[in-house]
């Protein structure tokens, strides 16, 4: 006869209540999650990472409707898709009607019929909205221009493995509570949902930046107060080592994104001193960390030395993207992660 399961942890038990409500949601914003459910998703990853807790979709379906470039999201999602015993389909806008123009209303519509969830990666966040307006499935962004919320939840995973490992090699989210992390170079969709996922972790966000490339006004606003429920801040500098002393994650991005090609040049030499490099290390705390979302250009926002040191977490980082996508993918689709039947 099997053995009886063992009742749920208090750990276990706090993270299945943040993961109730999550079955059906989208995703469109690191602000969409609550902390409890921020919190709730990093734990479900790292059970699914150590192989603590396994999930099974049961056979459903991802589409990926992709209009930028992309790897990490792209292979993350599909191999995770496969490891919860489902699928992904690439609904590549060259090869659909999508890159034809069909209105977003009826693709939506057409594809909640087929689909169980899409992962979005657009330009305009407004896009990625009417996409959820219309469809009744629950959709995933996957980069806008204005946010990256998967991104964020994988390097707030890095940053809990880092400094809230337990004895046990289980996560103690509150070890993040204090904690700073810098964000060096452009005020972009990557440093917009780190402050937002930050905040609601209680992790200290500073961005430093040259004048005028600062956050948008309006997330900057929303993560002051989602920071200061969580007694965390969230501050703007204008110079390199006040943008790093001190700090426990070292992160930057590249200056010109996807869609700002044009930029490059200009850029550059706006950033110009920005290098996140071993001299900028060497200011902030003796532990801290060196993360990059990649793609990475070295010797322009990072040194080689920087993002091949001991101090780098890139590599985890990008592996913790997998973890991060397999929890959310499991919470928002999966009935084990659901509140129990009344
Ligand atoms: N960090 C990230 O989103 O990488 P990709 O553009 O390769 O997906
Ligand atoms: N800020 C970058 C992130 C790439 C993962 C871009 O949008 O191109």
């Amino acid at each position: 006869m099997a053995s009886q399961p063992s009742p749920p942890s208090g750990v276990a038990e706090a993270a299945r209540q943040g993961l109730e409500g999550l079955r059906g949601r989208d995703l469109l914003s690191s602000a969409d999650l609550s902390a409890a459910e921020t919190r709730a998703l990093l734990l479900l990853a790292a059970d699914l990472k150590s192989g603590r807790r396994q999930i099974h979709l049961g056979g459903k379906t991802l589409g990926l409707i992709f209009s930028k470039s992309s790897t990490r999201t792209r292979v993350s999602f599909t191999v995770a898709m496969t490891r919860l015993g489902g699928q992904t389909l690439d609904l590549n806008p060259q090869v659909t009607q999508v890159g034809r123009g069909e209105p977003v209303a009826d693709t939506a519509r057409v594809l909640s019929r087929y689909v169980d969830a899409l992962a979005i990666r657009t330009f305009a966040q407004s896009e990625l909205e009417e996409y959820a307006h219309w469809a009744s499935i629950p959709v995933i962004n996957a980069l806008t221009d204005l946010e990256h919320p998967c991104q964020a939840l994988a390097d707030y995973l890095t940053l809990a493995e880092c400094f809230g490992r337990t004895g046990d090699g289980g996560l103690q989210l509150d070890a993040l509570k204090g904690l700073t992390l810098s964000y060096l170079g452009d005020g972009n969709n990557v440093a917009h949902s780190l402050m937002l996922c930050g905040a609601l972790l209680g992790v200290n966000v500073r961005i430093g930046c040259p004048l005028g490339f600062e956050p948008d006004a309006g997330v900057l606003e929303r993560s002051r107060q989602l920071a200061a429920a969580s007694g965390a801040t969230v501050e703007v500098v204008h110079e390199p080592v006040a943008t790093v002393h001190g700090a426990h994650a070292l992160y930057t991005d590249v200056w010109a994104s996807m869609g700002q090609e044009d930029e490059k040049a200009e850029r550059e030499r706006a950033f110009s001193g920005w290098c996140l490099d071993e001299a900028l290390i060497a200011e902030a705390d003796s532990r801290a960390i060196v993360l990059h979302c990649l793609p990475a250009y070295r010797g322009l926002e990072i040194s080689a030395g920087a993002i091949e040191g001991s101090s780098s977490r890139v590599f985890d980082q990008a592996e913790n993207r997998l973890h991060a996508q397999q929890a959310l993918l499991a919470a928002l689709l999966s009935p084990e992660c659901a509140p129990p039947t009344p």
